[in-house]
């Protein structure tokens, strides 16, 4: 029995090993994000007796830096990625996932803005990323306090119809798509 090994790069009848892994680390890590902030906001756990609450901001950096690997890593596999289908579901697959990554770029971008711009400095995992300043920059902060909450309750919401839609395709259409972002069935039958 020949063994199948999945590619590196994207192919049209399934997503490559670069993808996945960034696509399955973003969601593990996005999921921690919104579990501190569920802790945060339900039960009142505060970032300064919690480190899992006080993660949030440090671990929503990393999942920023993963995020503009993942846009880079789409636009070098563009045309050799699994299509998504014809028609109006084609065209709604293809938006949302647009919206998809515009708005998993922008929360954290809001979030990094404000911390940029309140000048307290900020040091994810110990490294010196924004310095200490005396003046705060008000459009900065401004842009973050108006975002980077809201969208990011929004950007929950999106990822629990993304999660739907796939259990959709899987009962109802049966057209593997699961399976073009895990094991390798997808390029066993394409
Ligand atoms: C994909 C990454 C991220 C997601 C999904 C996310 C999501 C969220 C959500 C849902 C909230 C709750 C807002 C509320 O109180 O109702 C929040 C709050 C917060 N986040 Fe994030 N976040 C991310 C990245 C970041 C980053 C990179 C930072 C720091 C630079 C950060 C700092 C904060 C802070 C300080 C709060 C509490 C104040 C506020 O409500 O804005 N987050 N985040």
């Amino acid at each position: 029995m020949t063994r199948m090994r999945l590619p590196l790069k994207d192919t049209p009848r399934a997503y490559g090993k670069v993808t996945r892994a960034l696509h399955w680390s973003i969601a593990a890590l996005v999921l921690w994000q919104f579990m501190t902030m569920i802790l945060k906001v339900a039960f009142g756990v505060s970032p300064r007796e919690s480190a899992i609450v006080g993660s949030h901001g440090p671990v929503g950096t990393a999942v920023f830096i993963l995020i503009v690997i993942r846009v880079i890593w789409a636009f070098v596999n563009a045309g050799r990625r699994p299509a998504h289908g014809r028609g109006i579901i084609g065209i709604a697959a293809k938006a949302g996932h647009g919206i998809l990554y515009l708005v998993m770029l922008i929360v954290p971008l809001a979030a990094l803005s404000r911390a940029f711009g309140s000048g307290r400095g900020f040091s994810p995992f110990g490294f010196p990323l924004f310095p200490t300043r005396e003046e705060p920059i008000a459009w900065m902060v401004g842009f973050g306090d108006a975002v980077h909450g809201e969208l990011g309750w929004v950007f929950g919401v999106l990822l629990i119809g993304h999660i739907a839609m796939v259990g959709l395709h899987e009962a109802m259409w049966k057209d593997g798509t699961l399976a073009k972002m895990a094991g390798k069935k997808a390029l066993r039958d394409g």
